[in-house]
């Protein structure tokens, strides 16, 4: 017998639908929310157990984030395609394999953003995955369903819902959703997003769903990857098919006869791709018929029957207005160009880095100069040309200043590196920078200390070094401008809890030069408290695997200048001066693995599937060692994308190297 709650829920999904998968809405937000206080007052009061594709369930569910499971069959990449000539290489390719007969091209926009599987049984969403290393993805079923465009249950059609159905779709943040999340971002202390795509995929990867529902991801479908009961001749049909299921796919989508008409399209969306309200990086050209796919078929990297045909890097000119300098957390001024405004791809663009100063030399980039900005898919832009034809004499050369310009403290400039400092450590724009480092979410994890927060509690001379965090008390705080009562209670309770933080965070988190996650974590590995480490002498931190002798120096240097800050959090009652490492650090189960146990690993690049300090810990769990540096010790060289002097060691030591598929195989 269907009851109110039946019905309810089948009103609920369809106006779902309208809502977030058609952009049709037929009720206000008011009037969707009555109806789903009503659906969870009756759930509430009912004793039935709540399905799990219930709309009032889009939180929680129990799938354990993060494990590796097999995609069904590889999920591939896109071969690029950068013009006309490349398109008709396609075009031709197509046609002779395919021994001329004529050819149908659909083609897509190619969204900037994360790919995923959607995995449907009966009906029902039962699993979402990563693309991981292309073999086996990352659940993320839990994060997934907290997207409004996913729907937890197909909608009915004529047709028999499949037992089984796989999509693969790509998964994004409207482009002006990225300032919001990183004006909270900047807030609670974390870097800000460089683009949309990281932004989405930084939120799908979250521990915490009810964080990811929070975050305005949305979804389109690209392809039915795999479908049990129903078949489908072409790419059209299946799109069709996949909209009635209530799958949500983009509506610009266009079927062609010709690969000129395949350029016309491409043609018109490199004209109004910035009025898009999401991010794209091309246009998909697919085959049509799937008889013509499975004939082409795939090498091991992407299918014969797709190219990525890509846009462009947007680019724009504008002038330098002037060149400022900005103070860091280890003192190194960093040169930033102050450009007249100008809209790049739909953004406004103010300033851009200019990195250092050897940067402004080896361009000769003046004060004045006319410049081209290039935009790749970040937020920052990067200057790419300084246009000297258009000088016209009254450019500035830019005098690299001799004084820091926050506390005037003389420079230093070293033979080893290109950065120029300020050495004073009692800098105010050092030190705030030092604060938001502490509090960052790698660190202490402080949430709700962002640098308007930091600012001015170092210019009214609240806190003068990290330890002055834990003298801070409500009434001051709420004194603040933009803090109220309630944050303020709610950041003392955050300072309060970072008290807890393990040693090696702690230690991370005191900012000196060289230690990254990594080196901390070996340093604590080995000496097991910051009382040990601050003692240790420069041979005995030496003699860690992994340290060398620069790492060793700025221990030392670092725990001889600052034994007061470290008596000042010992008396803060941090609990790391109390416990021994072990009792602060989360349990990690230890399993002796064959191929891990007992060897040396380094790490470098970066890798798809996970982040280093992940990858190490997966290589720890398993007996294994990390280590920050290549030598003839190291058993092996685990290399991501972008691998460079690290490689460059291995090769020339004959130390074996892993692909990061390699590595999750190992795994
Ligand atoms: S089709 C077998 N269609 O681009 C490959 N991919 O660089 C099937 N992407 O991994 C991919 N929009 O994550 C396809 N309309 C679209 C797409 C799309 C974005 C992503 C996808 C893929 C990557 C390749």
């Amino acid at each position: 017998m269907r009851t109110e709650i039946d019905d309810l829920r089948a009103l609920i999904r369809h106006h779902e639908r309208k809502y977030y998968i058609e952009n049709q809405p037929e009720l206000s937000d008011a009037e969707f929310d009555v109806l789903m206080k009503r659906l969870e007052a009756l759930e509430a009061s009912s004793d039935a157990p709540i399905p799990p594709d219930s709309p009032t369930q889009r939180v929680g569910g129990g799938a354990v984030l993060g494990a590796r499971i097999p995609h069904r069959n590889p999920m591939l990449s896109l071969n690029n395609g950068y013009d006309e000539q490349e398109l008709k290489e396609f075009g031709e390719r197509v046609r002779r394999l395919l021994e001329e007969a004529p050819t149908e091209y659909v083609t897509e926009l190619k969204i900037d953003g994360l790919g995923v599987s959607l995995i449907y049984e009966n009906g029902i969403f039962t699993r979402g995955l990563t693309r991981g290393d292309g073999e086996y993805g990352e659940d993320i079923t839990d994060n997934l369903r907290t997207i409004r465009s996913v729907p937890l249950r197909l909608t009915e059609t004529d047709a028999k819902i499949p037992a089984v159905l796989e999509a693969r779709g790509e998964v994004f943040i409207p482009k002006d959703r990225l300032d919001d999340i990183n004006v909270q971002r900047e807030a609670e202390g974390e870097p800000p997003f460089a683009n949309p795509r990281n932004a989405a995929a930084g939120s799908l990867r979250l521990q915490n769903a009810s964080i990811t529902a929070a975050r305005p991801l949305d979804i389109f479908v690209y392809n039915l990857n795999y479908v049990e009961g129903v078949e489908f001749s072409t790419h059209t049909e299946s799109l069709e098919k996949m909209k009635r299921w209530g799958l949500k796919c983009n509506p610009h989508t266009a079927c062609h006869k010709s690969i000129e008409a395949v350029q016309d399209y491409y043609e018109h969306w490199v004209a109004e791709r910035d009025a898009l309200p999401y991010e794209t990086d091309g246009v998909v050209v697919k085959v049509n018929e799937f008889s013509h796919r499975n004939e082409l078929g795939a090498t091991s990297k992407y299918p014969r029957w797709a190219i990525a045909y890509k846009f462009n890097a947007q680019q724009a000119i504008t002038t330098i207005e002037r060149i400022d300098v900005q103070v860091g957390r280890t003192g190194v001024l960093t040169p930033v160009a102050i450009l007249e405004p100008v809209t790049l791809a739909g953004a406004t663009i103010t300033n851009a880095t200019l990195h250092n100063e050897q940067e402004i030399q080896t361009k000769d980039i003046r004060i004045g100069d006319r410049i081209v900005l290039e935009r790749a898919g970040d937020v920052i832009p990067k200057i790419v040309e300084v246009l000297t034809a258009e000088r016209t004499g009254n450019e500035a050369v830019f005098v690299f200043p001799d004084r820091c310009p926050v506390c005037d403290t003389p420079v230093e400039r070293s033979e080893e590196e290109v950065a120029v400092r300020c050495v004073n450590v009692s800098c105010v724009a050092q030190l705030k920078r030092r604060i938001a480092h502490y509090a960052s979410r790698n660190a202490l994890q402080i949430e709700g200390l962002g640098p308007a927060t930091i600012d001015q509690l170092v210019d009214k001379e609240l806190v003068r070094d990290v330890a002055d965090l834990y003298t801070l008390e409500v009434e001051a705080l709420s004194e603040l401008d933009r803090m109220g009562v309630p944050s303020a209670g709610n950041l003392v309770r955050q300072i309060e809890q970072s008290k807890m933080a393990p040693v090696e965070k702690v230690l991370f988190g005191l900012g000196i030069f060289h230690i990254g996650e990594t080196v901390a974590e070996l340093l604590i590995e080995h000496f097991l408290s910051l009382d040990a480490l601050s003692k240790a002498t420069r041979e005995e931190i030496e003699s860690v695997d992994g340290i060398g002798p620069q790492i060793a120096e700025s221990v030392v240097s670092f725990f001889s200048q600052h034994q007061p800050l470290l008596d000042k959090l010992r008396e803060s009652g941090l609990h790391c001066f109390t416990v021994a490492a072990d009792a602060t650090r989360p349990e990690m189960s230890m399993v002796v693995d064959s191929f891990f146990g007992g060897k040396t690993f380094v790490v470098t690049g970066s890798l798809e599937g996970m982040t280093r300090t992940e990858a190490s810990k997966e290589i720890k769990a398993r007996g294994g060692k990390v280590t920050s540096s290549v030598t003839s010790k190291t058993d092996y060289l685990i290399a991501g994308e972008g691998a460079g002097s690290k490689y460059a060691k291995a090769v020339e030591l004959d130390v074996p190297i892993l692909t990061e598929t390699d590595f999750f195989q190992k795994l």
